[in-house]
């Protein structure tokens, strides 16, 4: 008798997706609609999202019961769906401001003297303000006057600001502000520190430590090392009163972004580095990370930890194009775990063209066991004590001076799971490549494996009436593919396809040395890179989209704009402002949001009832702009019916 898939026992089929990916999984249950119906079975789902995203924001909506399990499914899935095809669920203008940060769907910016919080993942908040002028009258007498404030960093209701004031001497204190709902405003300082130094200050911090840093120690060798000082922000955390501040030795690099990353990730501050060494040795191999963490209630040097053996790449791959470099440690959404991903722009093998490629590196640690289980991705040779490693048979060994520092370890394989080119694939077609005076925003993201470039695309409304360049998406990414190809797949096999499902080739499971970590060296779908949105002259609704993500800036501002931006899983948000003196801090510019999460953004704009936060956020934009503010994706039929608008 025929036995078909929706006919197994619920037991087989809760065993057959429990060893499928995420998006198998539902495309599983988009075949039919009685699969469709087991698919969304509670138990399933639940066991779906617990398995391939337990970190992820869904998951713990989930959790804590405010969605269900299946609506996590779905909503992961679109979203996920909607940032790799570069198809956004919404385009919102969402405030004004001179400066912002944007983290954990929380938008914080700055206007004047008030901070204005924005939960902007909960659809029905509305915004808040908060006026920062008592606060900083309570730290320095002087006030506001002639001050200066940055925002350094906003994680779990805790805000970070700089101020400071060019008196004599410089009056420049960093200052903790609690941003919930329903503390009186005299409880908002939660800590002020007077610094020292403000040389390339920076922040993290989480709801009960605050870490700065700055670029103000002196090594034994005479250059300039960062020093990370703590702070505890509750009772029950404390790093003992009179703790130094704890200078990374030997740790390279001032480029945050470029050269060297910091984060807070699972009760440990980390510190990344793409360099091992101060001095650029003449002769040297091979290129590692050098990685230090230690946990965020100890700030100790006992405590630190050290790998700068991280396997980065062998100088031989080829020169890099260091203007297109960026480096950021990312959190993996199912399996939390700290990783390193780089973007490096190299001329491979020393042939003649630039391609791209993201790189992505698990971090560890040595342990004080001596029987370490250490990660097969990381480099095998970890600690310092690791010797001075040279090359077998390598003439320039016998060239080497005594004090030289080269560094050399065997070169690693690259596996397609840790590095994704651009183009995949499609080098002899490639997509429209952007200069990077064009390029506004960089940004790759580990969860969708998807790079994203916001870039200036000076061809797409070329129209007499708006003759400027206007912003655009270019996303490309890529999805696990089939372990087994069928032949209708004609997409040809990306990279070197070492061993596994190559064309027409007889499946033989040869296991290669040393395996890499998951599925064998898979193979990758590419999809193609993709613009958003159309061209303004496509439909209405196009046009209307590119009104809002170009908004008007004041008047006078004739030298061109800036744009910062920051991308998380389900958002794009940015802010634009006349490029002009940086002193001037009025100047700000309009906050734009693109959401790929349908669920977020909804009554705050407007769209259900009347937010407030439109009407405060427009009321200095004008009426135009109100109308014009917020653009939602529609039916495919929308535009020629010219309903969108
Ligand atoms: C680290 O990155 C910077 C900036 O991209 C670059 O100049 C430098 O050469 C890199 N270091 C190594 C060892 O590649
Ligand atoms: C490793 O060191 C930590 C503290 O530094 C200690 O708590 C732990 O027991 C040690 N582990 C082993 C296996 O020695
Ligand atoms: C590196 O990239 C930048 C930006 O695209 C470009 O201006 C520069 O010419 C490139 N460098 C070389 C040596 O090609
Ligand atoms: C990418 O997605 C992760 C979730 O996995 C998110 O935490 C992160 O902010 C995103 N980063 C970038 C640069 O897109």
């Amino acid at each position: 008798m025929p036995r078909s898939l929706d006919r197994l026992p619920f037991d087989v089929l809760f065993c057959i997706t429990s060893s499928l990916t995420f998006d198998d999984i539902v495309s599983l249950s988009l075949t039919c609609r009685q699969l469709r119906l087991l698919l969304n079975e509670g138990t399933l789902c639940w066991r779906t999202i617990e398995t391939h995203v337990p970190h992820s924001k869904e998951a713990k909506l989930a959790q804590e019961k405010k969605i269900t399990y299946r609506e996590a499914v779905q909503r992961t899935y679109e979203r996920r769906e909607a940032f790799a095809k570069a198809s956004p669920f919404s385009a919102s203008i969402i405030g004004h401001g001179s400066a912002f940060l944007y983290k954990q769907g929380i938008l914080c910016s700055i206007s004047g003297s008030s901070i204005r919080v924005l939960d902007i993942h909960a659809s029905s908040s509305a915004p808040r303000t908060i006026e920062l002028s008592p606060i900083i009258s309570s730290v320095v007498s002087t006030g506001l006057a002639e001050a200066k404030i940055s925002l350094l960093s906003y994680c779990d209701e805790i805000l970070a600001l700089h101020y400071e004031r060019k008196a004599k001497p410089v009056d420049s204190w960093l200052i903790a502000v609690s941003t919930k709902v329903g503390t009186p405003d005299a409880e908002r300082l939660v800590a002020k520190i007077e610094l020292e130094s403000s040389s390339k200050l920076f922040a993290r911090n989480t709801a009960s430590f605050l870490y700065y840093g700055t670029h103000s120690g002196v090594g034994t060798h005479g250059h300039r090392e960062w020093r990370i000082h703590g702070v505890s922000l509750d009772a029950e955390h404390v790093i003992p009163a009179g703790t130094p501040p704890l200078q990374l030795e030997d740790f390279v690099g001032s480029d945050m972004g470029f050269t060297v990353a910091f984060e807070i990730h699972d009760g440990y501050f980390y510190a990344l580095s793409n360099q091992t060494s101060f001095d650029v040795e003449e002769v040297d191999w091979t290129s590692f990370y050098h990685c230090v963490r230690f946990p965020l209630e100890r700030p100790f040097s006992n405590a630190l930890k050290t790998n700068n053996r991280i396997y980065r790449r062998q100088h031989a791959e080829g020169p890099i194009n260091d203007s297109w470099t960026d480096m950021s440690l990312q959190a993996d959404e199912s399996t939390n775990a700290l990783i390193i991903v780089e973007s490096r722009r190299e001329w491979k093998n020393g042939g003649s063209q630039q391609t791209r490629t993201f790189y992505t590196q698990e971090i560890a640690f040595p342990s004080n066991s001596s029987s370490t289980p250490c990660s097969q991705t990381s480099s095998p040779a970890v600690g310092p004590s690791a010797g001075p490693a040279l090359p077998p048979d390598d003439p320039f060994v016998a060239l080497l001076a005594s004090d030289n520092n080269a560094h050399w370890a065997p070169s690693q394989p690259r596996y397609e799971d840790f590095t994704h080119p651009e183009y995949g694939p499609h080098l002899n077609d490639p997509a429209r490549a952007f200069i990077l005076a064009r390029t506004k925003l960089r940004a790759y993201n580990l969860s969708c494996s998807a790079f994203v470039d916001f870039v200036e695309d000076d061809k797409c409304c070329s129209n007499p009436s708006s003759p400027a360049p206007c912003l655009r998406l270019r996303i490309g990414s890529r999805r696990l593919a089939p372990a087994i190809p069928d032949d209708n797949d004609e997409q040809p096999p990306a990279g070197s396809g070492k061993g596994k499902g190559k064309g027409k080739e007889p499946l033989q499971y040869e296991v290669p040395l040393p395996p890499p970590k998951s599925a064998l060296d898979a193979r990758y779908r590419y999809a193609p890179i993709t613009m958003w949105p159309p061209p303004a002259n496509a439909c209405p609704c196009a046009a209307r989209l590119h009104g809002i993500l170009n908004p008007p800036l004041p008047a006078g501002s004739a030298y061109g704009k800036t744009l910062v931006g920051v991308v998380d899983e389900r958002s794009l948000v940015y802010m634009l402002r006349p490029a002009r003196s940086y002193d001037d801090d009025d100047t700000g510019g309009p906050i734009v949001l693109i959401s790929f999460d349908r669920a977020i953004g909804r009554v705050w704009t407007g769209e259900e009832g009347a937010g407030d936060g439109v009407d405060s956020v427009m009321r200095d934009g004008g009426s135009e702009l109100q109308m014009r503010s917020r653009w939602v994706a529609g039916r495919a039929e929308a535009c020629r019916d010219g309903t969108c608008c």
